[in-house]
């Protein structure tokens, strides 16, 4: 009786002190959203109110951004970013204060976490850094397909706590003086992130995919990548998120890469992954940018082109792993092929697609873009073993042909 009564009390103890792990779940929350910048910020903060609030609250990198927030350095340093981000991009620091105010969250939580690594390193430019490295993506094109495959990795807070947002931006007038332009675009994006730091398409024949890279060298206070990578959303063209990339005048203070499949009017399409890093001696970003035609784009969060000085780290040991398994198979030729091996399970330290409980860097989606069927999948768990979760179709809308 004593026994049972006390197995009683402890089952009652474990089960209020336990919550329930919420695993993987198979869910892509999108939402097709439709006005100005605020309004839109505003309508996803509020609709992802309490995914965005649970990964503020978890996110552990948050709680280091907020300690260097709090010393002289660090409020200098998100004080000049954000003088020079309301000059440079207005209508998106207007955006981001939306989301705040829908999702009921502090705006400069938001903004630290654009800042990321910039606000992260201010005080301490500490190696080996436990960087967000883990996205692998593969692009390639022949008679037959022509595809881009990726794997979204980041911190396993992450994991559950994503979105797609499907926009059509109508600036107003005030911010159309400022420069901003009419967008429609899609692009997952982390809880409380502005998009286009991920994956997604634009309605100018713009697909992407990015890549964390890691310079030992930031420029602090210069323009965090997610505002570069959020004004590629605009592109009309190559030259465009050349120039828009390139951010003439300031510059980046952290690094990326992006991998880019351009249609034209005529259904062309060009491939191309850029480099991008700070660039010590000019006001500008630093950008090598690297064509692929027969050739087989393979790119994890290791610069392959630029000489730059790279953090040590997971993020590198991470990326030599990963790029020596990718390039141990054959060159993929069709979209089975390219989920083969976005679903690699066989790295030792690091796998190409992380899903075991224990990874700090997990893959929390991955996304096939078919430009062929003008689709793209997005998957859970492996893209060889399982099926999407969604199939997005993907507009050019100003593509005529
Ligand atoms: C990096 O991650 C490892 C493993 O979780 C941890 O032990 C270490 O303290 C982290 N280092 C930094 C600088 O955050
Ligand atoms: C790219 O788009 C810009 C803006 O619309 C335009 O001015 C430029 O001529 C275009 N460049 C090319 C090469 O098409
Ligand atoms: C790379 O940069 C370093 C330091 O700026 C320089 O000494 C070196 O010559 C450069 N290497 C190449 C291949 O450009």
């Amino acid at each position: 009786m004593f026994l049972l009564n006390s197995f009683v009390v402890l089952s009652v103890l474990l089960g209020v002190s336990c919550e329930k792990p919420l695993g993987r779940r198979a869910t892509v929350p999108v939402i097709y959203v439709q006005g100005s910048h605020y309004d839109v910020g505003y309508d996803v903060g509020r609709t992802f109110s309490s995914v965005i609030k649970s990964f503020i609250s978890s996110y552990e990198n948050l709680r280091d951004f907020e300690k260097e927030y709090k010393t002289d350095t660090g409020r200098n340093a998100y004080d000049k970013t954000l003088t020079n981000m309301r000059k440079k991009f207005p209508y998106y620091v207007k955006e981001i204060q939306g989301v705040a105010d829908g999702a009921g969250v502090p705006f400069y939580q938001l903004f630290l976490l654009q800042m990321d690594d910039l606000i992260g390193n201010v005080n301490d430019n500490h190696i080996p850094r436990n960087d967000t490295g883990g996205c692998s993506s593969m692009a390639f094109k022949n008679p037959h397909a022509t595809l881009l495959g990726h794997t979204e990795d980041a911190f396993h807070e992450t994991l559950n706590h994503f979105y797609i947002m499907s926009a059509h931006i109508i600036p107003t007038p005030e911010d159309r003086e400022a420069g901003a332009v009419e967008e429609r675009f899609a692009s997952l994006c982390y809880a409380g992130h502005m998009p286009g730091y991920t994956m997604g398409y634009n309605q100018n024949g713009l697909v992407f995919s990015i890549n964390t890279l890691s310079p030992l060298i930031l420029k602090h206070g210069n323009t965090p990548r997610t505002f570069l990578t959020r004004a590629m959303l605009s592109a009309k063209n190559f030259s465009q998120a050349e120039q828009i990339l390139r951010d003439e005048g300031l510059g980046i203070g952290n690094g990326f890469s992006v991998n880019m499949i351009w249609t034209n009017n005529w259904g062309d399409r060009q491939i191309y992954n850029v480099e991008v890093s700070p660039d010590l001696k000019a006001d500008r970003s630093h950008l090598n940018i690297q064509k692929y035609d027969k050739d087989l784009l393979v790119h994890c969060n290791k610069y392959q082109r630029t000489n730059v000085t790279e953090v040590t780290g997971p993020i590198i040991d991470s990326s030599v792993e990963r790029l020596q398994v990718i390039h141990g198979y054959p060159k993929p030729r069709d979209r089975s092929d390219l989920a083969q091996i976005l679903s690699d399970t066989t790295g030792k330290n690091f796998r190409v697609f992380a899903d075991r409980p224990d990874d700090i860097i997990m893959t929390i989606a991955a996304g096939i873009f078919d430009l062929d069927k003008r689709t793209w999948s997005i998957y859970i768990n492996k893209p060889k073993l399982s099926e999407p979760v969604a199939v997005l179709p993907i507009t050019f809308s100003c593509l005529d042909y």
